[in-house]
């Protein structure tokens, strides 16, 4: 049964970009939902979709133009933006969030922007360079301080040819996370105005998932990390109020909400990005980092027969966690690492505690029998150097929530 949005008004402000299409399907979606949706469409909006269509959807006037009396007249763009329970941006461009970050208003859609009383969603879709260019970064932060939500974008081949973050989430996806603004219970989590925050203005870094080391352009060596404690940190985190940098190796898995996600695929790159992303007040691993890569990876696909067995040379990876725990300069306040043994869990959590040089190790026991490699549930132990705290079996979202908390008052900060 779908989800009734009935009663619900939301303010769709649809930016240029060749995304904008897919906000015709949002439409679709939430109307579906009985919720009442109408449009605002930049200029550059108007070059990627029509304004019939979209009123066709709606079933609503599109409010386009800033200047039009007529419209002035009907309703004020004091009372459009204010009007709507939610203003959901999709996509939102590189220049609409640089505008709403500096608070300019010189078109319809920046103006009821900044003019609105209610939250805002954005789904930001742009290229790779410019999502990760540094003035990008700044309005996302500033745009985060100031209490926007976002979800996405999530990382693909994009309509000018490149690969990275940058496409704007699904229309399912950014319907979700409407649904979970309405519904309320889920509003922490998505780093919205309400329930405590004590990481609010803090910064912080995690890594997850497994790595792949190539052996040639097809194969690769991996490991059955699922991902999922690191994303469900990365959402805990969020919700605490963070700026939160998500490092992941390759996962099946959605990007929480509000998370910024740097995509990586060997050991190499994840220390490389991590070291980008410092400073950081907490930097968390939870990435299950492949421990070998091969020498020399092939660049063509190794064939079998001629050569007999391939020759397969392993090097020993960069350690991700004991270099940033050594650092000697940039080292974040509070450095969390994660041990995944299958005997004498805290006796070897505190061997590594020691061998890293880390704050805290937060060791699981991933025996098979246990399930915790790729399940729901995880037992932890928290070990560190004034003692072990073992916390009973829990879903991997109630720990990470319950260690991000943790985390939060050991680097003393406050609600
Ligand atoms: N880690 C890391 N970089 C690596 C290896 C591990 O950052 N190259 C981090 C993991 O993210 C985790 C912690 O180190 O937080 C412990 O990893 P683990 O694989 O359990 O420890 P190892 O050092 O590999 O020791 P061992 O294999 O002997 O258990």
């Amino acid at each position: 049964m779908l989800t009734t949005l009935s009663g619900r008004s939301v303010l769709l402000v649809i930016g240029g970009g060749i995304a904008a299409y897919k906000s015709l399907e949002l439409i679709r979606l939430l109307k579906q939902r009985q919720a009442k949706v109408t449009a605002i469409m930049t200029k550059a909006a108007s070059e990627f979709v029509t304004e019939l269509s979209v009123a066709s959807l709606t079933k609503e006037k599109v409010y386009t133009d800033l200047f039009s009396l007529t419209d002035e007249v009907e309703m004020g763009h004091i009372e459009l933006s204010r009007s709507a329970d939610l203003l959901v941006v999709a996509p939102a461009s590189a220049d609409l969030m640089a505008k709403m970050a500096h608070g300019l208003a010189n078109d319809l859609a920046s103006t009821t922007l900044l003019a609105t009383d209610k939250k805002i969603l954005l789904a930001p879709a742009m290229n790779v360079r410019m999502w990760q260019h540094p003035a990008t970064r700044r309005n996302l932060g500033l745009l985060k301080a100031d209490g926007v939500l976002t979800v996405g974008p999530n990382d693909g081949e994009m309509a000018c040819g490149e690969y990275g973050p940058g496409r704007m989430a699904e229309p399912a996806e950014i319907l979700a996370a409407i649904e979970a603004y309405f519904a309320g219970g889920a509003l922490p989590l998505m780093g919205a105005g309400t329930g405590s925050r004590p990481l609010a203005g803090r910064k912080v870094l995690i890594t997850a998932g497994p790595t792949h080391e190539p052996i040639d352009p097809v194969r690769y060596i991996a490991n059955r990390s699922s991902g999922r404690q690191g994303y469900a940190l990365a959402e805990a985190a969020v919700a605490l109020g963070a700026e939160t940098i998500l490092v992941s190796g390759p996962v099946h898995l959605p990007i929480p909400p509000g998370a910024q996600m740097m995509p990586v695929e060997t050991a190499a790159e994840m220390l490389k990005t991590v070291e980008a992303e410092l400073p950081a007040d907490i930097a968390i691993f939870a990435a299950a980092v492949a421990d070998w890569r091969v020498a020399a990876a092939s660049g063509e696909k190794l064939k079998k027969g001629a050569g007999g067995l391939p020759d397969l040379k392993l090097a020993e990876n960069p350690d991700i966690l004991k270099t940033v725990a050594q650092a000697k300069s940039k080292r974040p306040k509070l450095v969390v690492g994660f041990a995944a043994e299958t005997q004498n869990v805290v006796e070897n959590a505190k061997a590594k505690l020691a061998k890293k040089g880390c704050d805290l190790i937060v060791a699981n026991d991933v025996s098979a029998d246990k399930g915790v490699m790729g399940g729901e549930r995880n037992t932890v132990h928290l070990v560190s150097a004034t003692g072990v705290e073992s916390w009973p079996e829990l879903d991997k979202r109630e720990v990470a929530r319950r260690l991000m908390e943790d985390f939060a008052r050991r680097i003393g900060a406050k609600a």
